[in-house]
């Protein structure tokens, strides 16, 4: 038998990532927007609630047409949200208190506003010009290509002054950087040392697949697959304008600078299959320390999906290259209404009981579901853009759900986006002491995690899994085992446990009041249960 690790995990492998949208996180100025003194406002609730790192959506300067995805500055704090100096406040206290601080990196397009950009469209033979992807029309006047904004629309605008199209992936006013021009690689990477030298521990750097694109402008392909419900993006396949094979030496790149500092972290976002998204590992794992999995966010909850690709995941890693779980995000319906409120809670067992670091998204620790939005005030973009398609994000970006007071707590005027009509009866402050509440889960789950090795560096290991269940062993070589069994649907079950020769203690279950009992040879679990068992041997 291998001899029990000793060492102490990096802590973003053993800790967990909390996600926080911070126009919806606090507001403590009074202007219906959070801000940076009102997260740390709360940073005792973060701490109470056992998370390690905070990670926070853009908060620097930004015209605002993507929610701070359009940075007009890199180097500066939004006044919206706060100051610099407010900023150092913040990370100071965070540190204080044994956390870590992750910012948002977007080093994909910046802002119409930018002064780059500005400079870029200014002329065509403007030092900057070459900053940017810019394009002839075609001779008949057409776009260079064939390729789609991720919002709707043509990727392609053009410059009257000019007489020339530019490439963006997103909005028009979020031009995308031409990355294989070495000015641009050093300008992005001076902004990464000016927050690592500030003491940040992280990035999560947005579009990470985007960032470079086919040298030779190849048109797309189209979507077999397509359905009229999609965003008109997914019409095509977008294999010459994303993950491209150059991609990897820019990773690598950033990852070398953030290796020159102590235990900084790389997250990348990254929405490909399984076997493309581990190539972002980087060769040796020289790429993003945690190219971000959402498959618990793409796939259907079926059992017999989720168990298999669990499995791939786990099977597809490279060597040393750590996993990773994400349930929701602010680009994405929460996880309590895609898959129910009871089923919420076996999906939290599911993510703190995996291998690998867990991101939780703000709110869904109280079972935040995602709030209707009367078309005269959906703010998003891309809902806006494709109004019959259902795709505002706004939903799943309203304010955190404090107490019962008036704007449940996260202001004290109306906030930006209208609160859950429950914030009433879903908010922390009534879950903190209600044993049987989705906070109170969630709090167990990351004290269990805290306490037993077995769910950091234990191995996995899968049981069974059948059209109901899921089933997996997380075990500490030379330490406890954990058996986890999840129903992920709303009928009972029974878990053979017997057969298996598995005997043990549940410790856990996502039924109120169902723990503290032994696992029977052949387990009942309720519709929408969930245990984590201690194996006696
Ligand atoms: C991904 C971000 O998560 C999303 O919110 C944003 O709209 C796009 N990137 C464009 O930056």
């Amino acid at each position: 038998m291998k001899e029990a690790p000793t060492q102490t995990p990096l802590w973003w492998k053993s800790g967990v990532i909390y996600q926080l949208y911070p126009r919806s996180f606090q507001d403590a100025n009074g202007d219906g927007v959070g801000d940076l003194r009102g997260i740390q406002q709360r940073l005792d609730y973060l701490q109470w609630l056992g998370v390690k790192a905070v990670w926070i959506s853009p908060i620097y300067p930004s015209p605002m047409a993507d929610f701070g995805y359009d940075i007009s500055d890199y180097t500066d704090i939004h006044p919206l949200f706060g100051t610099l100096a407010d900023f150092d406040a913040l990370l100071a206290d965070i540190h204080a208190r044994g956390l870590k601080l992750i910012l948002d990196l977007v080093p994909n397009h910046t802002s119409d506003k930018h002064p780059w950009f500005l400079e870029s469209r200014s002329s065509k033979d403007n030092p900057k010009r070459n900053w940017y992807l810019w394009r002839d029309a075609k001779e008949d006047g057409s776009v260079p290509n064939n390729w789609l904004a991720a919002f709707g629309g043509p990727a392609w605008e053009w410059d009257e002054v000019t007489q020339q199209y530019y490439y963006h992936a997103f909005l028009k006013e979020q031009p995308d950087l031409n990355w294989r021009n070495p000015e641009v690689q050093e300008a992005m990477l001076k902004v990464m040392q000016f927050w690592l030298d500030r003491g940040v521990d992280g990035f999560r750097v947005d579009v990470m697949w985007h960032m470079i694109k086919d040298g030779q402008w190849r048109d797309n392909p189209p979507n077999p697959d397509y359905k009229p419900h999609m965003g008109t993006y997914d019409q095509l396949l977008p294999v010459y304008s994303t993950d491209q094979p150059e991609v990897h030496d820019l990773v690598r790149r950033m990852r070398a600078l953030l290796d020159r500092y102590t235990e900084r972290v790389m997250i990348g976002e990254i929405y490909l299959p399984i076997h493309k998204l581990v190539t972002y590992y980087g060769v040796d794992n020289t790429g993003a320390h945690l190219p971000f999995n959402f498959q618990l966010i793409t796939l259907p909850w079926n059992a017999a999906t989720i168990a298999a690709a669990i499995n791939e995941y786990e099977g597809a890693l490279p060597l040393e290259g750590w996993p990773n779980w994400v349930l929701s995000n602010h680009d994405q319906p929460r996880i309590a209404s895609r898959i129910g409120s009871d089923q919420a809670r076996v999906a939290a067992m599911l993510l703190l009981t995996l291998r690998g670091t867990p991101t939780l998204y703000y709110g869904d620790e109280i079972g935040m579901r995602d709030v209707p939005i009367p078309w005269n005030q959906i703010q998003d973009p891309q809902g806006l853009n494709m109004p019959d398609k259902n795709l505002s994000r706004d939903p799943a970006r309203t304010p955190m759900q404090w107490d019962a007071m008036v704007h449940a707590g996260f202001s004290a005027v109306r906030p930006w986006l209208p609160l859950e009509r429950h914030a009433g009866q879903r908010n922390v402050a009534l879950q903190r002491n209600d044993p049987g509440s989705m906070l109170s889960l969630y709090r167990r789950l990351l004290q269990l995690r805290h306490a037993e090795r077995a769910f950091t560096i234990g191995n996995y290991t899968p049981v069974y899994g059948d059209h109901q269940l899921i089933s997996y062993i997380r075990e500490e070589i030379g330490g406890k085992r954990f058996l986890i069994v999840l129903n992920l649907t709303h009928r009972t079950a029974l878990f053979r446990a017997g057969e298996r020769g598995l005997k043990g203690t549940v410790v856990l279950s996502t039924v109120v009041g169902a723990d503290d009992r032994d696992l029977e040879a052949l387990m009942p679990l309720e519709g929408d249960e969930g245990i984590v068992v201690k194996l006696d041997s």
